[in-house]
């Protein structure tokens, strides 16, 4: 996907840990076919393993599955999919035990009009997955960029990413970053299987649009846009 960075190979692009088992939980199963059409649905959900990521990886803290065979080196995907800038995002959400989760992304983008529907790519074997994908609601957070601290804090793993309290309940109730360059409240449309990760359509319910620059994400770091 041209928005994710993608993730780093060893050097033939070999298989390092095997995937996580295939499970789904009661609770997206019951949400998998929705009569109204605006019911998400979850064609799969993947359990995380214990697996970590050796350093070379494009981005801290994600992981590395086993993949299905590829025409080509695996290196050579990500290596250009590094090159194509994108956005840096924190996307936010609160289950139904009013925690709160976060992650960084750069996979955002805008998906259409009308209706107003925006997406996002989430790995499913993220810690994170499972509360984003039976949410019914999230936040997408576009840092400015001198937010580089906050993108890296929210893709770190097995840290609390909302401890320094700059997330706080904003547009629909959300944790929001009140210093973000644009956020976007949506509420989730739908869970669609993108490969080893799911896509994440939402329904905009609310905007907020703020002065300066965004926090680009380009050749595997982060760069500034002049202002
Ligand atoms: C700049 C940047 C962009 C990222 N973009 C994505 C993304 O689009 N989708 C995704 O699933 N993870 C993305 N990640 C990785 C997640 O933020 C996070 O590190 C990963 O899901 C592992 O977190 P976990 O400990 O919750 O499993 C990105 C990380 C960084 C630093």
């Amino acid at each position: 996907m041209a928005g994710d960075p993608g993730r780093g190979e060893g050097p033939g692009g070999e298989i390092l840990f095997a995937a996580p088992a295939a499970v789904r939980s009661a609770r997206t199963a019951g949400r998998a076919r929705g009569a109204d059409g605006r019911t998400p649905i979850v064609r799969r959900t993947e359990g995380r393993g214990p697996q970590r990521p050796p350093a070379d990886l494009p981005f801290p803290g994600h992981p590395r599955k086993a993949r299905e065979p590829m025409p080509f080196a695996p290196a050579e995907f990500t290596r250009a999919m590094a090159r194509v800038p994108g956005p840096v995002t924190v996307a936010t959400t609160v289950d139904a035990a009013g925690q709160r989760w976060g992650f960084t992304a750069s996979s955002f983008s805008s998906l259409s009009l009308s209706p107003p529907l925006v997406l996002i790519c989430l790995d499913k074997g993220a810690s994170t997955h499972e509360a984003f994908a039976t949410t019914d609601r999230f936040m997408i957070n576009i840092l400015r960029g001198e937010q580089s601290d906050i993108a890296l804090r929210f893709a770190k793993s097995g840290v609390d990413r909302f401890a320094d309290g700059d997330a706080v309940p904003l547009e629909l109730g959300l944790p929001g970053i009140p210093e973000a360059l644009v956020r976007v409240a949506c509420s989730l449309e739908q869970v669609v299987d993108g490969g080893d990760h799911s896509i994440l359509i939402g329904r905009v319910e609310a905007t907020y649009t703020g002065d300066g620059a965004p926090l680009i994400y380009c050749d595997r770091g982060f760069q500034r846009l002049a202002e």
